[in-house]
């Protein structure tokens, strides 16, 4: 069979099978099935680890797309071996099934880059892409309105695929070039990046992905309950929250630190520079039991992934309650190290469904004593993300 005909028959059967994008999906598994028998192991991460032209066409990056669309339209008349045959019919018959393109061929492009993906990580979707976008916009004032020795710490709460921060991280890069104005290079001294799930098998795709994409040394990893890994760093925080029970059922225990009065707790906890500008991206699960149940095209991505308790703001209202105390610490942390004025700026940026505006705002003014707002809408006119700049005080 040719590439033509394969490729109508395929076409057919998914226009047949309801799928809303038959072309696309045929001719996106049918450049899987061809490049699948033609790549070798060891230049797969070498092809992934470039990124992508956004306007190119071709389907998995520059370089790694031996196969493009293109090559279809140009090689219509070219005969498929029986192993690209059978691979393509099996693929076929998953997508009408069900299963997500991104899934069955194991990577989605966001914001530029090409990224591993698999069914322990949501999808990276296009709407995401404005969390980058703003904090790429965020950082580029915050340079240019304070010193060049600033640090400024990067959260990723939630990071799934890595999806944020290792974009984030590559426009960091192309913005602030290595220079003699500037004191270190992006991503060492004057920048920290923390990408923190509570999913072990997701954190891991996020350091496969850091890896293809040669971030891996530049972010700090972390397992655990929204920001609890940041806020419990420290161990001694940890026996606080956390204290062993002895044989009464209490705690008695006691931690002796020798050091200037708050001094070593903050050389414990440096996890999060003192001085530091903090800007926390999450795109946590928010969506309601209801939503779930009507959006079948969801019903392989991970559960943990999207559901977010009867309004889909559970998580969001403890990410809030974890960044007073987190504010509160870091307070305390500044002014041990001699800082009347804590000099850190907080910006929070969150992904929501436009229909949680309103009850989002009511949250924020519960949690928050001041704080400035902003909602961006996504393209079709929706509002998405939520920008949240909190006063140092
Ligand atoms: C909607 S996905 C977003 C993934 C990725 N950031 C993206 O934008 O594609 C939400 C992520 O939050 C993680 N998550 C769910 N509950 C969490 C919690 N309590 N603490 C930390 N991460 C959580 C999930 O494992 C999942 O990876």
């Amino acid at each position: 069979m040719t590439i033509q005909t394969i490729l109508c028959d395929a076409i057919k059967k998914l226009g047949e099978n309801k799928t809303t994008t038959p072309h696309l999906d045929a001719e996106l598994l049918l450049c899987y099935a061809l490049e699948k028998d033609i790549r070798c192991p060891k230049t797969e991460v070498e092809l992934l680890s470039t990124s992508v032209d956004r306007s190119s066409t071709s389907v998995f990056g520059h370089r790694m797309s031996i196969i493009t669309r293109e090559h279809l339209f140009t090689h219509p008349e070219k005969k498929l071996t029986k192993f690209q045959l059978a691979n393509y019919k099996k693929l076929i018959n998953k997508r009408i099934k069900g299963e997500p393109v991104a899934y069955l061929t194991n990577h989605k492009q966001f914001y530029g880059l090409d990224f591993y993906v698999n069914k322990n990580v949501l999808i990276p979707r296009p709407e995401t892409e404005l969390i980058t976008h703003n904090v790429e916009r965020i950082t580029h004032n915050t340079q240019h309105t304070t010193c060049n020795t600033q640090h400024v710490t990067f959260i990723d709460v939630g990071t799934g695929s890595g999806c944020i921060i290792i974009s984030i991280i590559k426009q960091i890069q192309s913005q602030f070039p290595i220079s003699p104005a500037l004191p270190s290079e992006a991503g060492q001294a004057n920048f920290k990046f923390l990408a923190l799930d509570i999913s072990k098998p997701a954190l891991a795709v996020a350091r496969k992905n850091a890896k293809i994409h040669n971030v891996y040394n530049k972010i700090k990893f972390l397992h655990g309950n929204l920001l609890e890994p940041v806020i419990l760093k420290s161990k001694i925080f940890k026996k606080r929250q956390n204290p062993p029970p002895n044989r009464r059922g209490d705690s008695d225990e006691a931690t002796f630190l020798q050091g200037d009065l708050l001094k070593p707790l903050l050389d414990k906890s440096s996890i999060v520079n003192c001085q530091s500008s903090i800007i926390i991206t999450a795109n946590l699960p928010y969506l309601t039991p209801a939503q779930i149940k009507n959006s079948p095209s969801i019903k392989y991505e991970p559960k943990l992934a999207l559901s977010a308790g009867s309004d889909g703001l559970k998580y969001y209202k403890k990410l809030f309650k974890q960044i007073n105390v987190m504010r509160s610490t870091l307070a305390l942390l500044d002014l041990s190290a001699g800082l009347c004025i804590p000099h850190y700026a907080f910006h929070v940026l969150c992904e929501i469904d436009q229909s949680q505006t309103h009850k989002i705002k009511k949250i924020l003014k519960k949690e928050f004593c001041e704080f400035n707002l902003t909602i961006k809408k996504d393209l079709s006119g929706k509002n998405r993300l939520i920008i949240i700049e909190l006063d140092n005080k």
